[in-house]
């Protein structure tokens, strides 16, 4: 099924207008983002210059964020540039932060919303941590959007061979932020949990953020 692009100039997030128009495949793309949001109800600093863009899938398989980090990965690998992903689904390049997404259920839909930084201004207090590429947003665009529908027919055992192998995150020590939990970050479970091996035992990290020492 083809995926049909609305763009607008200027909106609060492209969620707002996915939740407002829910309709398979419609794609909510916009210029800029007067209240974008990011994981864990943070902002999501949204000027002109990046891509920001709400994907609207009816039943979509249940592994869709890890599918979505691995097709953004693909694209961008499309367009030459080399990501990892840190669990769950942060966009790296270079150790530092390139884009997300979230996922949102309306009822049969999911609000897939994918955030990359690309010729917009990053806020001096993230820019530490955040990265951008010189990239065309309308050629990424498309390329992602490619890249999912093709990454949502493989099988599970192949869409998490391509979270494993872009990984950043496994084979090393992480803790999970706010909760006081650390431990080696051994693998990816069938159902895109964090499997960790800890000090009192393996546990299954079903949400939350990471903080891991980059390099
Ligand atoms: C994260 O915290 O890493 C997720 C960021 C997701 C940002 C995108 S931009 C398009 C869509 N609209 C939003 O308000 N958020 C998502």
């Amino acid at each position: 099924m083809p995926f049909q692009v609305l763009h607008f100039a200027s909106v609060t997030s492209t969620q707002d207008i996915a939740r407002m128009l829910l309709h398979d495949h419609l794609v909510i793309l916009a210029d800029e983002q007067r209240d974008g949001r990011g994981r864990m109800g943070r902002r999501w600093f949204s000027p002109p210059g990046g891509l920001w863009f709400t994907v609207v899938l009816r039943d979509p398989p249940d592994l869709l964020p890890v599918i979505a980090a691995v097709a953004v990965c693909r694209a961008l690998e499309h367009l030459g540039y080399s990501p990892g992903i840190k669990w769950p689904n942060d966009i790296i390049l270079d150790g530092k932060k390139l884009g997300g997404m979230i996922a949102e259920r309306v009822g049969d839909y999911v609000l897939l919303g994918i955030g990359i930084n690309l010729r917009n201004e990053i806020p001096h207090e993230i820019k530490d941590i955040a990265t951008s590429v010189d990239a065309d947003r309308d050629e990424l665009l498309l390329a992602i959007l490619d890249s999912l529908e093709a990454t949502m027919g493989e099988s599970r055992d192949e869409i998490l061979a391509g979270w494993r192998r872009r990984s950043v995150t496994l084979g090393r020590e992480v803790c999970i932020r706010d909760e006081n939990i650390c431990g080696f970050a051994e693998d990816i479970a069938e159902d895109g949990s964090l499997i960790l091996r800890t000090s009192r035992g393996t546990r299954r990290i079903y949400a939350g953020d990471i903080i891991q020492r980059e390099g």
